[in-house]
């Protein structure tokens, strides 16, 4: 099977939506250190755009899960695979996703994350598939931009470890 990249989101309003988001948290968070905790591979790309946009210092954690395998639809399975180097009681943390679809893998990581007790915990997500929601209450408190219930690839999101070095989001067509 092959497939065919309709550019979704071009390189400039990705650009322009993360300078907004992180002007908004640097309001929001001003005086204080921030933790941005970064899911491995997808958030990757996005999160270091945006940290280079915060004006505030910054702390960076990578957390790798599974849930996807190599296919385009969700397993509903959500493991742990790499957890945090240091601990976050009393921090400022923001998630940093690139998409949220089902919201399995939040609410997952959410409920792991706030038992450490972080001072304050948001989450900040590219994409959101709204749409697409089966846990109730999973909500980005920053997002780039809403999308239809289409599989994107591209801005460090993978279909099969392909297209993550695109620099807009496309929609993936299988011809
Ligand atoms: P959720 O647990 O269903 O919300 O799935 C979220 C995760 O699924 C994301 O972090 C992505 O890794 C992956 N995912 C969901 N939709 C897409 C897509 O359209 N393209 C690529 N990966 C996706
Ligand atoms: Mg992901």
């Amino acid at each position: 099977m092959s497939e065919r990249v309709h550019v979704l989101i071009g390189e400039e309003d990705i650009k322009a939506k993360i300078k907004e988001i992180a002007e908004k948290i640097t309001q929001d968070y001003a005086g204080t250190q921030l933790t941005l905790i970064c899911i491995l591979k997808g958030g990757v790309i996005f999160m270091v755009d945006l940290a280079r946009q915060i004006k505030l210092p910054c702390a960076f954690e990578f957390m790798d899960i599974s849930s996807y395998g190599n296919s385009s639809t969700s397993s509903g399975v959500v493991k742990i695979e790499r957890d945090l180097d240091a601990e976050i009681t009393g921090k400022h943390v923001i998630l940093v996703e690139d998409i949220i679809d089902t919201g399995r893998t939040l609410s997952r990581l959410k409920e792991h994350l706030l038992a450490q007790r972080p001072a304050s915990f948001k989450i900040c997500a590219l994409l959101d598939k709204v749409e697409r929601r089966e846990v109730p209450g999973i909500a980005a408190d920053y997002t780039g931009f809403v999308i239809p219930n289409e599989f994107v690839v591209g801005y460090g999101l993978d279909y099969s470890q392909r297209y993550r070095n695109l620099p807009f989001v496309g929609r993936l067509e299988f011809l």
